[in-house]
C-alpha cells in the first residue's frame, strides 16, 4: 500500500535519500517569499511532466490544502460561490476540502460545511444535465475514485463533464492526489479520458514521503491570483522540494509510469481470477490502482494478508484496496497474489455467512 499511495518510489530510494540528507545539510527551511534553489529544482523538474497547458503551481504540505487552494481560486476567477462534486467523493477533511467529500459519515459532526455544494452522481452522464454549472465556480473530480474502491468512470462521463464546464464558465478541477504521477499507468490520470482541465491537485507521492502538496492552475486562473491570497509558511519547503524534485525527473526519466501499466495490467489478470470464491464479488484496477470488492467486510482478510507479509488498504467495509509503489515488478505482483490466495481460500472455505452469492 506504499503508505496510502505515497511511497511512490519505495522506501528508501537513494537518489531520494541522497538528496534529502544533501539539502538537509546546506538549508531546511526557506520561506515562499525568499529564493530557494531546491525550490527552483523542483519546478524545472516538475515542468516536464506538469499536465498540459497547467504550467503556474502552488506549493503546500497536503492533499487537503492543495483541494482548499483549488476553490478558492475558482471562487475568485469566476466571482460564483456554488461548487460542484460528485457521490462517493473524497477530497480531504479541511472545511473545504470536507465539503466537497461526499461521505455523511466523515461530514456529520462538523456542520455547517462551506456552502452550497450540489452533488451528482459519479459516472451518471445523463443526471449531469440536473447540475447547476451555470452558477458554479467549480466543478471537483476524481479521475478515478480512490477512497470509494477504485471507482472507474466511463469516457462518456468524463468528457460530457469536461464539455459542461467549458460551456458554462465552471472551472474544471481534476483531483489527482491519489491518482497522478503515474500511478494509473499514464502521467495523469485524466490522460487516459483525453481531459483539458484548468486545475489539477497532486500530494500524496509529490515528495516521494516528504508532506508535500501542489495545485497546479492554467494561465488565466494564475492571473487573477495575487501575492497573499493564498500562502502557507511550509509551502515549497526546501527539503520537500530536492525530494520532490528527484521524484519528478525520476518519473520524467525512467520508465516508471509505463511499468505501472504493464505491471498494473498483470495485476489486474490476476485479480479477475478471483472470481472462484466466494467471498469475492469484483475486481477493478487501472495501472497500480487496484481493488478487490468482496462479500464480506474486509477485515479479516486484511490482518490475515498482513500476518503474512502483504501489506493492503481497505476501502469502505467490503473492499481491499491496493496501492503498490510503482518500482514494482512481477516478481512482486506474484508473490502478492500467491498470499492473496492463501488467505481467500482459508477464509473462503470458514465463511458460511456470505451474502449475495449466486453462483
Ligand atoms: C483524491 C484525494 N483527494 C484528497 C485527499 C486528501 O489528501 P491529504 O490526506 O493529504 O489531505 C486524498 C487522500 O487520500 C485523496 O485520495
Amino acid at each position: 500500500m506504499a503508505g496510502y499511495g505515497v511511497a511512490i518510489l519505495g522506501h528508501g530510494y537513494p537518489q531520494l535519500v541522497k538528496a534529502i540528507s544533501d539539502q538537509a545539510r546546506k538549508v531546511i527551511t526557506a520561506h515562499g517569499s525568499v529564493y530557494s534553489e531546491a525550490r527552483e529544482r523542483f519546478l524545472e523538474a516538475f515542468m516536464k511532466i506538469s499536465p498540459q497547458k497547467l504550467e503556474h503551481i502552488y506549493l503546500c504540505n497536503s492533499g487537503a490544502e492543495a483541494v482548499e487552494a483549488a476553490l478558492k481560486f475558482a471562487r475568485k476567477f469566476t466571482r460564483r460561490k456554488l461548487f460542484i462534486a460528485f457521490s462517493g467523493s473524497y477530497h480531504g477533511k479541511t472545511f473545504g476540502a470536507l465539503s466537497v467529500t461526499a461521505n455523511e459519515r466523515y461530514r456529520e459532526p462538523f456542520h455547517p460545511l462551506i456552502e452550497p455544494v450540489f452533488f451528482g452522481e459519479y459516472g451518471n452522464a445523463e443526471a449531469l444535465e440536473k447540475l447547476p454549472f451555470d452558477q458554479a465556480a467549480a466543478a471537483i473530480v476524481e479521475p478515478v475514485q480512490g477512497e470509494a474502491g477504485v471507482r472507474i468512470p466511463s469516457l462518456k462521463f468524463m468528457k460530457e463533464l469536461e464539455e459542461r464546464c467549458k460551456k458554462s464558465g465552471c472551472v474544471l478541477i481534476i483531483d489527482e492526489i491519489q491518482t497522478g504521477l503515474g500511478r494509473t499507468g499514464k502521467m495523469w490520470a485524466h490522460q487516459h479520458f483525453d481531459l483539458k482541465p484548468d486545475m489539477v491537485t497532486v500530494a500524496k507521492g509529490l515528495g516521494g514521503g516528504v508532506p508535500m502538496g501542489a495545485t497546479i492552475v492554467s494561465d488565466d486562473i494564475a492571473k487573477i491570483i495575487q501575492p497573499g491570497d493564498q500562502s502557507t509558511t511550509f509551502g515549497g519547503n526546501p527539503l520537500a522540494c530536492a525530494a520532490g524534485a528527484v521524484v519528478a525527473s525520476t518519473l520524467a526519466e525512467t520508465n516508471l509510469v509505463q511499468n505501472a501499466s504493464v505491471v498494473g495490467e498483470e495485476l489486474k489478470t490476476q485479480l479477475s481470477r478471483f472470481s472462484s470464491y466466494r467471498i469475492f464479488k469484483e475486481s477493478r484496477a487501472m495501472g497500480l490502482m487496484a481493488a478487490l470488492e468482496l462479500r464480506i467486510r474486509f477485515n479479516p482478510l486484511l490482518m490475515e494478508a498482513l500476518k503474512k507479509g502483504l501489506l493492503t488498504l481497505y476501502s469502505g467495509r467490503n473492499t481491499i484496496r491496493m496501492l503498490p509503489p510503482l518500482v514494482v515488478n512481477s516478481k512482486h505482483v506474484e508473490t502478492a497474489i500467491s498470499i492473496l490466495h492463501s488467505v481467500f481460500e482459508d477464509i473462503d472455505r470458514s465463511r458460511t455467512d456470505v451474502v449475495g452469492y449466486t453462483n
